[in-house]
């Protein structure tokens, strides 16, 4: 068969990243039903979707989100060109020179300094358009957005500003996912205060929105008119501190074994030799390693095989890793082997996988690289709730 006849990227390495749309689609529906149905969800799938692919995610979501949520113009364009046609309200960019571009194609940028308040107005001007933007305020993450005490003088320059309307207010929590819910309500105060001294009146019909997966299941003062969801989405939480009974995985990681080999007691396995045989061993080498998003630093790791968990030896290298066949059946040897997901009655979640590697479950998902190919489960049809309204605005 010719090549161009098959997907070599699905065919040849057995590698893939299984992507569960449907489950992305019911978790939105679970963070809904908390929620409660007066608050706007934007559905946040920077980072490729959280690695799970941000054209498919965004496709599946679009329907049922008032708006999607991206970090990069480049994300934002990316959804543009695959025609994504809900409102993209874009996170956090580094807008450069590509005001243009930005308002041209529709997406909406969040603003967190006056400088480009001016820089979005003037290329609003020159295009003879009026751009929608929204106005972040720093309330203690110390990243990005204006300190509330400038909030006033920067809505007098909007309304000097035509070609400018101020959509939407909002902030980011640093701590919602920590255990003392102090600085989250501190947080939640301050960017409350901050609007009721600007003159709360005239922030009718300004979508106002602070919460993460974190802060929209655990604060309901912080639901505000809009969430942000995503670790959500992808049937994850932060931490330990926030439950969300129901949600399930959205990614499997998978691969097959390419090799086997029988090597005698005290034989090193892998870089360094840190692994030896304490037994005669039956070491299977599978092809996925830390270029495709495994990570290296993984500790006390396993796989699973037939159903059972079958430790992971010897470091990760770039592009394979080793696992311990010994006890394993002649016949699962040739069958799936699951890094992240279900396998009959077991299951590794990305949470287990992240405490083996001393990092947090966002990191593992949005590093699985580009070289895994990602395998599209079709988005569920039953869909729980109806379309709702395909705008930003109010
Ligand atoms: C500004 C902003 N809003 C919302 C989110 C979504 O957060 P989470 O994935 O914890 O729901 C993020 C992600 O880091 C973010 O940076």
């Amino acid at each position: 068969m010719p090549y161009t006849e098959i997907d070599i990227r699905t065919s040849i390495r057995p590698t893939v990243a299984e992507i569960d749309l449907g489950a992305v689609q019911r978790n939105l529906g679970r963070l809904r039903a908390t929620i409660g149905p007066g608050v706007r969800v934007f559905g946040v799938v920077k980072a490729d979707a959280y690695g799970h692919g941000a054209v498919p995610v965004a496709r599946a979501l679009e329907p049922l989100c008032h708006a999607l949520a991206v970090s990069l113009v480049e994300e934002g364009l990316e959804l543009r060109a695959a025609g994504v046609r809900a409102p993209i309200l874009v996170l956090g960019a580094y807008y450069n020179r590509h005001q243009d571009e930005v308002i041209a194609e529709r997406l909406t940028p969040v603003i967190y300094d006056r400088g480009e308040l001016e820089r979005f107005a003037d290329a609003a001007k020159r295009l003879g358009r009026r751009v929608e933007v929204h106005l972040k305020l720093d309330t203690g993450m110390s990243r990005l957005g204006v300190a509330p005490g400038e909030l006033p003088a920067i809505l007098e320059r909007v309304d000097n500003l035509p070609q400018v309307k101020l959509a939407g207010l909002c902030t980011h929590f640093a701590s919602a996912d920590v255990e003392d819910p102090a600085a989250t309500e501190a947080a939640l105060r301050t960017f409350q205060a901050a609007l009721e001294a600007a003159g709360a009146a005239r922030f009718s019909g300004v979508i106002r929105h602070a919460a993460n997966s974190a802060a929209a299941v655990r604060f309901p003062a912080a639901r505000l008119d809009a969430v942000r969801p995503g670790l959500a989405l992808y049937g994850a939480m932060p931490s330990e501190v926030v439950r969300l009974a129901g949600l399930e995985a959205t990614l499997a990681l998978r691969s097959r074994i390419m090799a086997v080999r029988e090597v005698a007691p005290g034989t090193g396995v892998s870089y360094g030799g840190t692994w030896r045989a304490p037994r005669p061993t039956r070491v299977a080498t599978l092809p996925i390693g830390y270029a495709d998003g495994y990570p290296r630093h993984i500790r006390q790791a396993s796989v699973l095989v037939a159903g059972q968990r079958v430790p992971i030896i010897g470091v990760v290298c770039m592009d394979m890793l080793m696992i311990d066949a010994t006890d394993l059946p002649e016949s699962a040897l040739s069958g799936p082997v699951t890094l992240i997901g279900r396998d009959g009655a077991a299951e590794i979640t990305v949470d287990e996988v992240a405490r083996w590697a001393g990092t947090i479950n966002y990191e593992i998902l949005c590093g699985i690289s580009k070289r895994v190919p990602r395998v599209l489960r079709d988005a569920a049809a039953t869909i729980p709730f109806a379309r709702t309204s395909f705008s930003v605005t109010p």
